[in-house]
C-alpha cells in the first residue's frame, strides 16, 4: 500500500522538470544542492524557430531516465536513498509535463516516498533559496519569465502576495518577439542581450509600464508593436537601422520599469531583501541594474545563478523541500495542468 511515509528532518529530494524544452533532474539534501542535470532540446527546436510541443515531448521521453540517473549519480547517492520525488505538474506544455509527471509518479510509488507536485512558477521563486545565503521570508521578488512578469511579496515560505503584474504579455515573450523581428535565432532572450551589448539605447521606445492606472501594472504589447513599427518604417523609407541600438533601446524600455518598481516596493514594505527569478532574471543588464539600485537603497539582493534562473530542476527540488516541510503531498492520480494561475 502506498503511503505511511517516514518523514525526515533533512530529506533527500529528487526534483524533475519537463515543462518546456529542458529535461532536468536535481538532488538536494535539506537545503544543500547535490547535483543538477539539464538536457536541452533547444538546438533541435532552434531549427523551427521556437518550441514544437511534439518534439519537446519526444525529447523528454528520450532524456528523462538519463537525466535522473545522472543526477542521482552526481549527488553520490542511489535511487533507493531518495526520501521524496518533486516534479513540475504545471504550467507548461501538456505532453511535455506528462513525461516528467508519469516518471515521477512511478518512481514515488515504487520507492513508497511522497510525490510532491510543484507549480513551475513557485519553482522559479524558490531558486533564490539555492544561493546559500540563508534567505528567509519576508522579501520582495521580481519574477520575469516567458509566461509571467510580476513583483511579489513573499510573506512566508508558502504564501506570497502579488504587488503588481503585466496586464498583457510577459517580459520574456517580448524578448522572444523582438528577437524574431531582428532575425535572431531561438532562444531569443540571450541573443537580444548579446546584440544589445554592442549597441546604444538611443531610440525612445515606450517604457513597459502602464501610467495612471491606479495600480502597478506592466505592459509589453505596446513596446513590442513600437519596436516592430520602428523597424518596418525604417525599411519602408529605405533607411538602415542599427539592430544593436534597437536591442539596447528595447532592453532599457523593457527592464528599467521592473528594476525601479521592485526597489520601490521593497522600500515601501520596509523589506530588507530582494530576490529575482525566471529566465529574464538571467539577463546581464537586468542583473547589473538591480544590483546597482539595491546597493543605492541599502537592500540585500539575492540573485540565483543564471543557470538557476532559466528552467532547471534544482529550483523544483528547492520548492519540493518547502512543500515537504509543509507536508503538502500529492495523490498519485494528480494530472498535469497546462495553466495554473499565479495565485
Ligand atoms: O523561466 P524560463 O526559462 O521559462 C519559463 O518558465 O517561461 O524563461 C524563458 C524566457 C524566454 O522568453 C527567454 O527569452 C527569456 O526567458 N530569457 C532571457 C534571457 N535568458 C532567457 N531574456 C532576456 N535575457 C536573457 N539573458
Ligand atoms: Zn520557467
Amino acid at each position: 500500500m502506498y503511503g505511511n511515509f517516514e518523514l525526515k528532518a533533512e530529506p533527500l529530494i529528487l526534483g524533475i522538470e519537463s515543462s518546456c524544452d529542458e529535461t532536468a533532474a536535481a538532488v538536494i539534501r535539506g537545503g544543500r544542492l547535490l547535483s543538477s542535470v539539464i538536457i536541452s532540446s533547444a538546438e533541435e527546436q532552434a531549427k523551427y524557430g521556437g518550441v514544437v510541443p511534439e518534439i519537446a515531448s519526444r525529447a523528454h521521453t528520450d532524456a528523462v531516465d538519463d537525466a535522473v540517473l545522472r543526477a542521482v549519480k552526481e549527488a553520490g547517492v542511489t535511487i533507493k536513498d531518495l526520501d521524496a520525488v518533486a516534479v513540475t505538474y504545471g504550467a507548461g506544455l501538456l505532453g511535455a509535463l506528462l513525461v516528467g509527471l508519469s516518471f515521477a509518479k512511478s518512481l514515488a510509488y515504487s520507492l513508497n516516498v511522497p510525490l510532491i507536485a510543484v507549480n513551475h512558477i513557485r519553482g522559479h521563486l524558490a531558486a533564490a533559496y539555492l544561493c546559500g545565503e540563508g534567505l528567509k521570508p519576508p522579501y520582495v521578488t521580481l519574477l520575469a519569465s516567458g509566461g509571467h512578469t510580476a513583483i511579489l511579496h513573499t510573506e512566508s515560505y508558502t504564501e506570497f502576495e502579488v504587488l503588481g503584474a503585466t496586464c498583457d504579455d510577459a517580459a520574456g515573450e517580448a524578448f522572444d518577439k523582438v528577437a524574431r523581428i531582428l532575425g535572431l535565432p531561438y532562444p531569443g532572450g540571450p541573443n537580444v542581450q548579446k546584440l544589445a551589448e554592442g549597441g546604444t539605447a538611443n531610440i525612445p521606445f515606450p517604457a513597459a509600464l502602464v501610467k495612471n492606472s491606479g495600480k502597478m501594472q506592466f505592459s509589453y504589447s505596446g513596446l513590442k508593436t513600437s519596436v516592430m513599427n520602428y523597424c518596418h518604417n525604417c525599411a519602408q523609407r529605405g533607411e538602415q537601422f542599427n539592430p544593436a541600438d534597437v536591442a539596447a533601446s528595447f532592453q532599457v524600455a523593457a527592464l528599467e520599469p521592473l528594476v525601479k518598481k521592485t526597489v520601490e516596493c521593497a522600500k515601501k514594505l520596509r523589506a530588507d531583501t530582494v530576490t529575482a527569478g525566471g529566465g529574464v532574471a538571467a539577463n546581464g543588464y537586468l542583473r547589473a541594474r538591480l544590483s546597482e539600485e539595491c546597493q543605492k537603497k541599502n537592500l540585500k539582493l539575492i540573485l540565483p545563478e543564471k543557470k538557476y534562473c532559466t528552467d532547471n530542476a534544482a529550483m523544483i527540488a528547492a520548492e519540493g523541500l518547502i512543500q515537504y516541510r509543509a507536508k503538502n503531498f500529492a495523490s498519485l492520480d494528480i494530472n498535469a495542468a497546462a495553466q495554473i494561475p499565479l495565485k
